[in-house]
C-alpha cells in the first residue's frame, strides 16, 4: 500500500508550509516578510491559483486514484472538514492552518518584530534599568544581583521561571542552581542547547528565604518580563510552576489545571508545567512534565 516516495504536496499544503515558514522568519526578526494571517494566505492562494490548477490537473492525470483529501493539521475552529464521500472536489477554501500559529483570534504582539541586533540592544538597555530598579524595598535590600534573564533574543522557545534563588542571586544568571541544572537537562532533552532558548523569571530579585514573590512584587516586575517576551515574541513560552503561569495568563488555576493544553499569550503558545524545583522534590511528576514538553515539540514539528 505505502509508496516509498512521498506524494508531492498539494497547493494548500505548500501554502500552509510557506505560511508557517513566513511566521517563523518574522518571529526571528526577518523584516521584509509579510506577517502571515488568514487574509494574506487567501491572497497568496489566489495569486497561485492558475499555476496550482495547472499543476493539480497534471498530477490528477498522472495519478487518477489520488482521492485522499489533504489532512487538516488539526481541528481548526470552524474549518469545514470537507466531504470524504464522493468525488474529490475543490479543497476547502481556507485550509486548516495550525490553529494557534495563524489563529484569527490570537492577538499579535504590538508593533513590529525587531531584527535580532535591535532586540539584543533593547534587552541590554532594559537589563541596565532592571539593575537599578528600586521598586520593591525589601527585595532591593536583600538582593546581591538582579537576575534579568539570558539567551537567544530570537528564541523559538522561552522558559519562564518564578524568581532567583540563592545561586542565581549570587551569579546574576537565571536557573544556575540545582533546579537550573534540571532545567538545563529538560532543555537538552528537547534537543535544544541552553543558548538556543531564552530563560527569564517573573521577578528579577531574590525573595528572601525563598518565599514566593508577593503580588505587588510581581506587579512591579511585570513591565520588565512583558517587554522581554514582547521583544523576543517566541512561538512557545514554557511557564515553570504556578507563579509564572498564573502571572502570565492572569489566572488563579493550579499547574495541574493549567497544564496539558496551549494557552494564548498574544500569538505565542503557552504551556504551563511543573517547576524543576518541584520536580526535584517530586520525581514522580517528571513524567507529566515531559509529556507537556513533548506536546510542544510535537506541535512545533520537532518530533
Ligand atoms: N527558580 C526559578 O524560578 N528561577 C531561577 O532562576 C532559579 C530557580
Amino acid at each position: 500500500m505505502s509508496d516509498k516516495i512521498s506524494p508531492p504536496l498539494d497547493r494548500d499544503q505548500l501554502i500552509m508550509q510557506a505560511a508557517a515558514l513566513a511566521d517563523h522568519l518574522a518571529r526571528a526578526g526577518v523584516q521584509w516578510m509579510p506577517r502571515p494571517n488568514a487574509d494574506a494566505v487567501e491572497s497568496l492562494k489566489s495569486r497561485f491559483q492558475t499555476v496550482a490548477a495547472a499543476g493539480s490537473a497534471a498530477s490528477r492525470a498522472a495519478a487518477p486514484v489520488a482521492k485522499t483529501a489533504p489532512a487538516p493539521v488539526a481541528a481548526s475552529s470552524g474549518a469545514p472538514s470537507g466531504g470524504s464521500v464522493g468525488p474529490a472536489k475543490q479543497p476547502p477554501r481556507r485550509p486548516a492552518l495550525n490553529p494557534t500559529l495563524l489563529s484569527d483570534h490570537a492577538k499579535p504582539y504590538p508593533g513590529p518584530s525587531l531584527p535580532v541586533v535591535e532586540r539584543e540592544s533593547e534587552l541590554a538597555t532594559l537589563a541596565t534599568e532592571v539593575a537599578g530598579c528600586q521598586r520593591c524595598p525589601q527585595l532591593v535590600r536583600c538582593r546581591t544581583k538582579t537576575v534579568f534573564g539570558e539567551g537567544n533574543a530570537a528564541a523559538r522557545v522561552v522558559f519562564f521561571g518564578e524568581g532567583p534563588g540563592a545561586d542565581e542571586d549570587r551569579s546574576g544568571r537565571p536557573f544556575v542552581g540545582k533546579a537550573g541544572q534540571l532545567l538545563t537537562k529538560m532543555i537538552q532533552a528537547c534537543k535544544f542547547a541552553r543558548e538556543e532558548v531564552y530563560i527569564l523569571n517573573t521577578v528579577k530579585c531574590r525573595p528572601p528565604g525563598n518565599r514566593n514573590p508577593e503580588p505587588e512584587e510581581i506587579a512591579n516586575c511585570r513591565p520588565y518580563f512583558e517587554r522581554q517576551i514582547e521583544l523576543i515574541r517566541p512561538e512557545y513560552i514554557v511557564c515553570l510552576g504556578a507563579v509564572s503561569g498564573q502571572s502570565l495568563l492572569d489566572s488563579k488555576l493550579s499547574v495541574g489545571r493549567l497544564r496539558g493544553q496551549f494557552h494564548p499569550y498574544f500569538d505565542s503558545k503557552v504551556i504551563v508545567t511543573y517547576h524543576p524545583a518541584y520536580l526535584l522534590r517530586n520525581p514522580a511528576a517528571k513524567k507529566a512534565a515531559w509529556e507537556d514538553l513533548q506536546m510542544m515539540l510535537r506541535d512545533a514539528g520537532l518530533i
